[in-house]
């Protein structure tokens, strides 16, 4: 995973007042920190005096493809929008197979790119996708990350060459379909 060069300028302002969860009816109107109504997600936190994430997933064969498309949302927002790594973290297990070279497996191996809680980009600037016919999730802000999610779990990871699907092969949520 790449941590881009590219910050919204809006972050700042937004970092401060108490961010409680969005019941999920306002998530697909609420979801650019741009607007007056936004509602962030999750709340973001700084973890840097932490020398490894607070909580890992525990993988479970019982989570079910819909609840993992909830998750890889969940996932995809406090990593990109909300800037949120105990909420990303906990979604991500032990193993977190790295494919790309310039890191070794594992969360640990990630924790330092995101464990100071940057925000990355909006929803309207940036993009997710579930596949469910794959349990793969993709997030597009200046480059495409993918993950495959195994018993609810983020276990592998590739980012480079990655294209993100077109948009009908993407899971709805019912609470993101406006
Ligand atoms: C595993 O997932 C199922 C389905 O979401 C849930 O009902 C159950 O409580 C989970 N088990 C544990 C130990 O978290
Ligand atoms: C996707 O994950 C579900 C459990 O969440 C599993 O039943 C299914 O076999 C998986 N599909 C693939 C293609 O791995």
């Amino acid at each position: 995973m790449r941590f881009p060069t590219l910050l919204s300028a809006a972050s700042a302002l937004l970092a401060a007042p108490a961010a409680l969860a969005a019941p999920a009816s306002e998530i697909s109107s609420q979801n650019d920190i741009l607007s007056p109504d936004f509602v962030p997600l999750y709340k973001r936190e700084n973890l840097c005096n932490l020398k490894a994430p607070p909580q890992l997933c525990t993988p479970n064969k019982s989570v079910t493809v819909e609840e993992t498309a909830q998750r890889a949302y969940q996932f995809y927002r406090a990593f990109v929008v909300d800037g949120d790594p105990r909420t990303m973290f906990s979604l991500i297990d032990n193993v977190y197979e790295q494919h790309n070279p310039g890191y070794r497996s594992g969360p640990q191996a990630i924790w330092s790119l995101f464990c100071s809680g940057r925000k990355i980009g909006t929803e309207q600037s940036t993009d997710w996708c579930f596949d469910a016919t794959t349990n793969m999730s993709w997030a597009r802000y200046s480059v495409v990350d993918r993950w495959r999610w195994v018993d609810g779990c983020v276990h592998e990871h590739w980012d480079q060459g990655e294209r993100f699907p077109s948009k009908d092969k993407c899971f709805k949520l019912p609470t993101t379909t406006p």
